[in-house]
């Protein structure tokens, strides 16, 4: 591979490049970040579904993509034969209600900090279906930086690749992710492309597929 130290440019192994679309939001591999917002803006997922995991969400947060609800139905499982409690948390969410979820951040924090938690409407991973966060079910870390060291978000990072999840915003990333470490934050890539990203030590989805840091919106 064609990368230097100076401007490393990671991409996929040949057997993966260009297995899914990176525009579509309903391919695994969609980007959407914020200098690449869901076409169309109010896209709304054609298969929702409510997977048989513990769900700590109400309403459409309780849902996911048929392929990510399959997927994490597996995750949870193994995280509970392993002793760990696991929880979702926040699924699905429209358009409709990322504009109530970014405006409350904003109205708390000020835009400028609310950017670096919350993306703007037609900016959000949880509306592709193909994201969701976790809980422990009751832990006093729900979406702190303190749940970084939780037992589901260590077992999630160590292990989600196995079911075809990448932890999407990683700690000191946000120059490239343009968010701040969410250990709860999962999103489903497929098995190959994660446990590739994993083994080769490729934080972000930008790096990986060669696409340009996303810090702020153009
Ligand atoms: N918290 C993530 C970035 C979102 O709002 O989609
Ligand atoms: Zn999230």
């Amino acid at each position: 591979m064609g990368s230097s130290p100076e401007a490393p440019s990671p991409s996929p192994s040949a057997t993966l490049a260009r297995q899914f679309s990176l525009d579509d939001p309903t391919s695994q591999w969609v980007i959407v970040n914020k200098h690449r917002p869901l076409k169309p803006a109010d896209y709304v997922p054609a298969d929702l579904v409510r997977p048989a995991v513990a769900i700590s969400a109400a309403g459409e947060a309780a849902l996911l993509n048929s392929t990510t609800a399959a997927a994490a139905e597996a995750m949870f499982a193994a995280a509970g034969r392993d002793g760990v409690a696991m929880v979702l948390a926040s699924g699905y969410r429209s358009y409709t209600t990322q504009v109530t979820t970014y405006n409350g951040y904003v109205a708390a924090r000020g835009q400028a900090d609310a950017d670096t938690a919350s993306a703007r409407p037609g900016h959000s991973e949880h509306q592709t279906g193909w994201a969701f966060d976790i809980g422990d079910g009751g832990g006093a870390c729900s979406f702190q930086p303190c749940f970084a060291d939780q037992p589901a978000a260590t077992w999630a990072k160590a292990n989600a690749n196995r079911f075809g999840f990448v932890v999407r915003y990683p700690w000191m990333l946000h120059p490239i992710t343009g968010y701040y470490y969410e250990p709860w934050h999962l999103r489903y890539v497929g098995v190959e492309a994660a446990t590739d990203m994993l083994n080769r030590g490729i934080g972000t989805l930008e790096e990986y597929f060669g696409l340009e840091a996303a810090p702020g919106y153009p």
